[in-house]
């Protein structure tokens, strides 16, 4: 059997390609068993959940999104079977009528139809996602339930389809550990956002460094761990991309190498 490649020997987009094919699973309902994998992959986060409250019992991507708050009554089965947040940023995002918003990443469309209903038909739900199996399954979503102020663009949250100056309020949900680059990831969200623009993202960070051993497998990165970066780091790649206030709001279950899944806000300045 040939030895897989670890993510240090990799290009950035031969990581790209791995979480695509990660998430294709997904999407596809093919990735192994039927606890939450993807974004809850790794063993040891089966131990101790960033991304659920129930370690001990089996976790389904049904029952993972109920437990995060989401009102999932009328979502067809398809929006929910392939969620892979590890938090429920909209819930915090305190989105207004004709607002524009975009979430990057955004998987089978979870967050983006809980958030077209809160911003209504005077405003917009963008989002963003490079794998084509979950386009398409968020697109029959949005079909299924009639939605029609939702947009779903083929692209990469590190070089966005997106117009400058013209988003109120970037969400997402357990992805911007995935990128190789949260650098680029913050510049282009401050790019796209207007002035006084608000950033209200979940996602695992890291409270110590991860052993090698850990960061350097592809399950583990594909899983939102091995990707994840040290939580003041990420906050510094926004200050850096010129957001203020930026900062985590609060946290959730840290796992064994001390990954956890956290609220990060922060705004562009007027
Ligand atoms: C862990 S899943 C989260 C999906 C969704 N936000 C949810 O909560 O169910 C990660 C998603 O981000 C997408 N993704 C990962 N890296 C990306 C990138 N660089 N650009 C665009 N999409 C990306 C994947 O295709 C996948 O759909």
């Amino acid at each position: 059997m040939t030895e897989m490649k670890k993510i240090s020997e990799m290009k950035p987009d031969e990581i790209k390609e791995e979480v695509r094919k990660a998430y294709s699973k997904v999407a596809e309902g093919t990735a192994q068993g039927d606890i939450a994998t993807g974004c809850c992959e790794e063993p040891a986060q089966k131990q101790s959940s960033c991304c659920g409250p129930a370690p001990d019992v089996k976790v389904t991507r049904v029952n993972l999104a109920d437990a995060l708050g989401y009102d999932t009554e009328g979502m067809p089965i398809s929006a929910t079977e392939s969620f892979a947040g590890c938090g429920n940023p909209v819930a915090l995002a305190s989105l207004r009528e004709g607002e524009v918003v975009l979430d990057l990443g955004h998987g089978a469309g979870l967050d983006m139809f809980v958030a077209s209903k809160k911003v209504g038909n005077s405003g917009k739900v963008i989002g963003v996602d490079m794998t084509p199996a979950m386009i398409e399954k968020a697109k029959k979503n949005a079909k299924e339930l009639g939605i029609t102020n939702v947009d779903f663009r083929f692209g990469d949250i590190e070089d966005m389809p997106v117009d400058d100056d013209s988003v109120d309020v970037v969400i997402s949900n357990c992805v911007i550990n995935l990128a190789p680059s949260k650098a680029k990831v913050f510049q282009e969200v401050y790019r796209v956002l207007k002035p006084g623009g608000r950033v209200m993202v979940s996602d695992i960070v890291l409270s110590k460094p991860l052993p090698k051993e850990v960061s350097d497998e592809v399950i583990t990165y594909t899983g939102c761990i091995g990707g994840a970066i040290l939580d003041e780091e990420y906050l510094q790649h926004m200050r850096d991309a010129g957001f203020i206030d930026a900062r985590i709001t609060s946290k959730a279950g840290e796992s064994i190498h001390g990954a956890y899944s956290a609220y990060i806000a922060a705004t562009k300045p007027e």
